[in-house]
């Protein structure tokens, strides 16, 4: 039976190009995953979904930073952060963006039947108000000083000297950031707000449903953070023009995070118009059947899994509700955090004009911060990509050039020769494939690479003790059995690794001459007659020039 599956990847703010935290956060394992998933399981339907947050101070700080307008911004940065994702090998279905018409639609339509639905209410609320300028200030948008520590240029909502929260109203000396005013006053402004505790009931039990399903960083948590206490009424809209409007309230829009993950199914609404399919989205979005996927980075699960479900609850229940949200930690950098601000970053876009992106999804997988933090290092990257050239790159690479020279390029298919250490090592690297197969589909990205590369590392090991090239001086048969089984090993590892390094995982299969197989074809591998690998072969895995990783490191430093 076909299953529908929704994979969907954080919505990047689009105010700055993407980092390698974002990509090895969500972007890469998501994209592994659906590849991988659509290989073991092609009758299934899934479909990758993202785009780019288009709303919020994010955007509306940064068009003011570079004299631009938010849809301005908002065009550039979507282009350069859909673009790096490419270059990563980084596909998605559809690719959208929250400020579209048919987002706005949607989210609206939301809002509305929440409101019906009778999980909004509205309450007045007290907000700094500029009378230089004439409306609402964000928290963000005012600067004063601490009233914590004194310190000078504390924002609205955090004082960074310090690292306290700031009650925007007690800041000293309050300055509006959009006209440099001082004439702020406190004012009554009326909002809607999500009933979480009316919704409390429902979304503990949904969320204690998925004990032992979801990854123990993610549930844990949502159930230390806020299972145990009372949710509160979470405020929905703001005073701001740059948004999705409320419907019928002037100056109102409403909350990024309201509006952000409802772009899931406004990009998947523009994906199926797109295909003539309409009535496809609520297909796939109304079907309890459907699994839906969030992946995401560790600072947006409480989003993910308490408001969003809210969200998705207060519609009246015809929405699936996430099936997991398997969340990322945090990746670091040279063993800092990683800053945009203090551009102690590697830009997505950057690295990949001069390091071949296979490498870096290859070294990202390795290091994906999968249960907790994990630390990006140009020497560690160096290592991985020696290990992975010297284990896998060398052993295909000799085999092929020595196969080519020896025998033409011919592969023998009769299996009966094959002796107990032979059969030893086919049956290993079975078991090797079908334990990462378990893995990657759990979300264990790194423990499925590393059993990938077992595979590797077992050839390896299996053609130094048969040595072919010595074997051939006694007993061309046998050489030729061992090569047999060597090619086998390479066809799995040519399909293994297509999830994680596409591009040179078909190289590979272009090296060795064949189709692409299932899973169980290459699990129960059957050689074909008559076959004869290509001649025309070049290096598997290419290392970076001299140069190249230092010039990196210094642009670090
Ligand atoms: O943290 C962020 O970058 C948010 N823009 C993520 C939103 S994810 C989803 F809700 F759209
Ligand atoms: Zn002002």
């Amino acid at each position: 039976m076909s299953q529908k599956v929704i994979v969907t990847t954080a919505l990047p703010y689009a105010n700055g190009p993407a980092h390698i935290g974002h990509i090895a956060g969500a972007y890469l394992p998501a994209d592994i995953y659906v590849r991988f998933r659509r290989w073991v399981s092609p009758q299934d339907e899934i479909i990758m979904i993202g785009g780019t947050d288009e709303h919020g101070v994010p955007i509306t700080l940064k068009a003011e930073a570079e004299g631009l307008t938010p849809q301005e911004t908002v065009d550039k940065y979507h282009k350069v952060i859909e673009d790096s994702f490419e270059a990563f090998g980084i596909h998605h279905d559809n690719f959208s963006g929250t400020a579209r018409p048919e987002h706005i639609k949607i989210s609206q339509e939301f809002f509305e039947k929440a409101k019906q639905e009778a999980y909004l209410f509205q309450k007045a609320e007290k907000q700094m108000y500029c009378t230089g300028c004439n409306h609402f200030l964000p928290d963000r948008y005012i600067e004063g000083t601490c009233h914590h520590c004194g310190a000078a240029g504390a924002r609205g909502d955090q004082c960074d000297a310090c690292g306290k929260l700031i009650d925007a109203e007690k800041l000293i000396d309050p300055v509006c950031k959009f006209c440099g005013g001082t004439k702020l006053e406190e004012k009554e402004s009326q909002h809607w707000f999500l009933d979480l505790p009316k919704l409390q009931p429902e979304i503990t039990k949904w969320i204690e449903s998925k004990e032992g399903q979801w990854k123990p960083n993610v549930y844990s948590t949502v159930r230390k953070k806020w299972l145990e206490e009372d949710l509160q009424p979470r405020c929905i809209t703001r005073d701001l023009n740059w948004g999705v409007p409320v419907p019928g309230e002037e100056g109102k829009v409403l909350y990024v995070w309201f509006d952000a993950p409802i772009g899931y199914i406004s990009s998947t609404a523009e994906y199926f118009k797109a295909k003539g399919t309409p009535e496809r989205t609520d297909e796939f979005w109304k079907d309890p059947s459907t699994e839906l996927i969030h992946f995401i980075g560790k600072d947006n699960i409480v989003f993910h899994t308490i408001t969003w479900p809210g969200v998705l609850m207060s519609h009246g229940g015809d929405y699936i509700l996430p099936t997991n949200v398997p969340a990322n930690e945090f990746l670091n950098l040279e063993g800092q955090k990683l800053s945009t601000s203090k551009n102690h970053a590697i830009w997505a876009h950057e690295v990949v004009n001069n390091i071949d992106s296979e490498l870096l999804r290859y070294y990202l997988a390795t290091i994906m911060p999968e249960n907790n933090d994990s630390d990006f290092t140009w020497d560690g990257f160096e290592l991985a990509i020696n290990e992975l050239s010297g284990t896998f790159g060398n052993m295909a690479n000799r085999y092929l050039t020595f196969n080519n020279k020896k025998f033409e390029g011919k592969v023998l298919s009769d299996t009966s020769l094959r002796t107990e250490e032979d059969l030893e090592f086919i049956s290993e690297i079975r078991s090797l494939a079908q334990a990462s197969k378990e893995k990657v589909l759990e979300y264990k990205f790194r423990d499925g690479l590393f059993d990938i590369m077992s595979i590797a590392r077992a050839s390896n090991k299996y053609m130094d003790t048969q040595a072919p090239w010595k074997m051939i001086k006694e007993d061309e048969v046998r050489t030729q059995v061992i090569l047999a089984c060597l090619f086998e090993s390479l066809v799995m590892l040519s399909q293994m690794l297509k999830a994680f390094m596409p591009k040179t995982a078909t190289k590979l299969e272009n090296y060795l001459n064949i189709s692409p197989l299932s899973f169980e074809e290459i699990i129960d591998y059957t050689l074909p007659t008559d076959h004869t690998i290509s001649a025309d072969i070049d290096i598997l895995i290419q290392r970076p020039e001299e140069g190249i990783i230092e010039a990196e490191k210094e642009k670090l430093a």
